[in-house]
Formats: C-alpha cells, structure tokens, sequence
C-alpha cells in the first residue's frame, strides 16, 4: 500500500514498488508521453538502462540525461548546467522529469525541476536508504553553495516518490549506514494519533524499541526489517509534512542533528564526510545540548548514542576547531538574527524547537571533537584519473534522446 503526502492537490504517494514498474507506475498518475532521466554517473551505469526501458515498455518517450556524482558536485554549476541540458532536450512545462540516484541527485534534479519554465513535474526515485527514507519525501530541493549546505533551493514537491528497494543490494556498506542514521531520527521523533483524540498527536517510543530490538539485523539489510524501516519513517515523514510543508513549525523539528551536522560538514568540506555520517555526529551532539540544559537525562542520551553505535555509525568526531563550527553555525538557513533554532530532544517522540545563539553550541563542539570513542570513515579523495567523463559540457552533464546508458 502507498504511504500519502496529504497536500491539498498537491497530495501524492510514495509507492514501494520494483524499478522495472517505474513506467507503469508514473502513468497511474501522469499522461504518457515524453519525459526525463535523470541520473548521475555512478547510478546510471547500475540502473539506468532498467529504468529506460521500464519507462519505454509502459509507453513513454524517455530522454536521458547523467550529472556528475558527489555531495561535491551539488553545486550552482551542475545545477545550471542540468537546467540547459533540461531546455537543450526541449523539455516543456509539461514534461516530467525523474530523478533516479541518492539524495544529492534528487535535491538538484527536484531544483532544477522547480525552477526550469518556472516549474515542470518531477518523480523522485531514490537508489540510496538515506534518500528513500527521508530525502526523495517532502520536497526540499536544492544545492550547497560556498557559503554553506542548501543555501540555494525551493520547495518544490514531486508529484510521485517510487522507491525500489532492491537498489539498495549495490549500496556500500557505508553509504548504507548513513541512511540508518536518519532511520534513528525518524524514531527518535515518532508521534502517533492519540487513541483518545484522533486530532491529536502523542509521543511514541514503539519504532525507537523496535530499532533497539532489530537494529543488528536492519545494519545486517535483513529485507523484512529493512521494508519495514523504510516504509515507517516514509510514514513519519510525510505526517511531518503534510502537517507543516514549508517549515514555518513543526517540519524545523526534522533537522535534528543537522544544526551540527550542517556546521561539521561544511567545516570538513563537502564530500570529505558523508551527510548521514554528519547527521549522526550532530544529533548526538544536539542530544548532548538538550542535556545539558536539563531537558533530558544522560541515560537517554546514552540509549541513542548505543543505537547509533549499533548500525555502525560515528558518535565523534575529532580535530575540528570549534571556532569554525560555531562560525559554519552563523551560516546555518535556519539562522533568525543571531539565533538558530536547534531540535532539543525532551524524550523519544518529544522533541522541540530552542534558539541558540551559536555561542551556546561551544561545549557540546568541545564535547564532539574531544569524543574519540567511535571512529568515522573518511571519503578519500577522488584519484585524479577517477573524474567523471565529460561528454557533453564543462560541469560533466552529459544527454541523449533516448540514450542507452554504458
Ligand atoms: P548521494 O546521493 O551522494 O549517494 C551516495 C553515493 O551512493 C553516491 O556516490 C551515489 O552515486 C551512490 N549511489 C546511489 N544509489 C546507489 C545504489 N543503489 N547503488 C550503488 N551506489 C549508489 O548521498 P545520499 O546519502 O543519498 O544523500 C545525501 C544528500 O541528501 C545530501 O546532499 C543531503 O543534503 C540531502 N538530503 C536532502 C533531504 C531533503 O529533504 N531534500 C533530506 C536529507 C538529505
Ligand atoms: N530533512 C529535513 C526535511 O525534509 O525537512
């Protein structure tokens, strides 16, 4: 059964379904005819022609169209160059793309998507655990820029979410571990329907418990865990949004450990640490905040920070100055004056918003950098034979009508 994004008439489900059904499944809800591909050079070879020819088998008229890969690549360049490579393909305001790869493929390609004629339709099918369980849902879309991470985007919603799991059997070992970070958020802010009062919601620790129970076996890809992991936090997820789309409120509390996250990756430079690998450092620091400030007990902290341990992902993170984390903080978008906002956990399922001054953050920085009990895996750089091949354009975009990938 699909998972709904109540939006208005702009509600539209997350289906789980194999990629050789894309086809059929996007003409449930869109008129077939011409559409885009658009995928990265990693994905691409793996996925690309399966998905080009599901497209065609349910009628459509696919063009194809890869971006370079890497949270390195997520920049005002590629996007530009994908926004010309979209308009080169002729696209209209009625042609929908789709966007085939991880949450850096689906934020540019949801950008370009957003902006391109002022707006055309677009799918997400995410490839990675991280986009399935949280990026490809909601419609954030955009880019980093020089100045910090998604300083450039839109809000810009997908008219479908199709996620075939089974992509996730060539993910890394790594790479799959950054989506289990963003599992435990999704748990760590469960709310369900009050049985007593269906109009309201109530903190829960069922999915938290669950993760505690299974987390080895869900680490380990145990397929029934996996589909229900993937399924639940679609489903958190799209409660979250469809009650606050454009984070005027609630959606803030879904930035769990991206305040620090955010600060630590852009401290780093984009692509040194992966974003999920981030995103656990920050919500264990941000879970070290709001203890610190007496909004929950240490033992609490100390049950996410094992959780976190258990499917593999670092706690700590050592050798970042402080001054430049508090400073990537004064770039954070959530930033209001000399305030950001941070999700301060007051239980499982009760979390909520406190501004900080990024001063405040200075002792859970010192607490992070100084954490040296979990080690975390560095991307190393790309060897200088390994950059993608340019085809078509300087930003490595590369189009074809009806391109039959390599
Ligand atoms: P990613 O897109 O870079 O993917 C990670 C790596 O896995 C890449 O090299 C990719 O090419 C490769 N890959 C993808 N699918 C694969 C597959 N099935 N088999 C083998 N390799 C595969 O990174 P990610 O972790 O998916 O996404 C991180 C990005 O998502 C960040 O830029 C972050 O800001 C963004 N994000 C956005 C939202 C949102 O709401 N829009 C939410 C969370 C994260
Ligand atoms: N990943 C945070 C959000 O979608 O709001």
């Amino acid at each position: 059964m699909d998972v709904t994004v109540e939006l208005g008439d702009r509600s539209y489900p997350i289906s789980f379904r194999p990629l050789d059904s894309l086809g059929e499944t996007i003409a449930k809800h869109y008129k077939v005819g011409k559409c885009v591909l658009v995928t990265n050079d990693v994905v691409g070879p793996l996925y690309g022609e399966k998905a080009m020819s599901a497209l065609r088998k349910a009628g459509w008229n696919p063009s194809y169209a890869e971006i370079p890969d890497g949270e390195d690549r997520k920049s005002s360049d590629t996007y530009v160059a994908l926004v010309n490579s979209l308009l080169s393909l002729q696209v209209d305001r009625k042609t929908p793309v789709i966007a085939l790869g991880g949450g850096v493929t689906t934020d540019i390609v949801g950008f370009a998507a957003a902006t391109t004629l002022r707006g055309i339709p677009f799918v997400n099918v995410p490839t990675t655990l991280l986009a399935q369980v949280d990026a490809s849902v909601g419609g954030k879309t955009g880019v980093n820029t020089s100045h910090g991470k998604n300083l450039l985007g839109a809000f810009w919603q997908p008219f479908l979410v199709h996620i075939p799991i089974e992509t996730l059997g060539t993910l890394s070992d790594a790479e799959f571990r950054c989506g289990l970070g963003e599992v435990v958020k999704h748990a760590v802010l469960e709310e369900v329907e009050d049985p007593r009062d269906k109009t309201k919601l109530v903190a829960s620790t069922e999915f938290f418990e669950w993760l505690e129970k299974n987390g080895k076996r869900l680490a380990n890809r145990d397929s029934e865990c996996l589909v229900h992991a993937i399924r639940r936090c679609c489903e958190i997820k799209a409660m979250v949004v469809s009650a606050d789309e454009r984070e005027s409120g609630k959606r803030a509390l879904l930035n769990l450990g991206h305040t620090v996250g955010h600060a630590v990756e852009s401290v780093m430079g984009y692509g040194k640490l992966r974003h999920g690998e981030a995103v656990a450092i920050g919500t264990l620091a941000e879970a070290q905040l709001a203890c610190l400030k007496g909004f929950c007990d240490q033992a609490l902290i100390n049950r996410i920070a094992q959780l976190l341990r258990v499917v593999g992902l670092p706690t700590g993170i050592e050798g970042l100055e402080v001054d430049a984390l508090v400073e990537a903080s004064l770039m954070d978008k959530k930033r209001e004056d000399t305030q950001i906002s941070v999700t301060m956990i007051h239980g499982i399922g009760d979390v909520r918003l406190l501004k900080v001054t990024p001063d405040e953050l200075i002792p859970v920085y010192r607490m992070l950098s100084g954490n040296t009990s979990q080690k975390f895996s560095v991307v190393p750089p790309a060897a200088p034979n390994s950059t993608p091949q340019v085809n078509s354009n300087a930003y490595g975009i590369k189009t074809m009508q009806d391109h039959q990938p390599e």
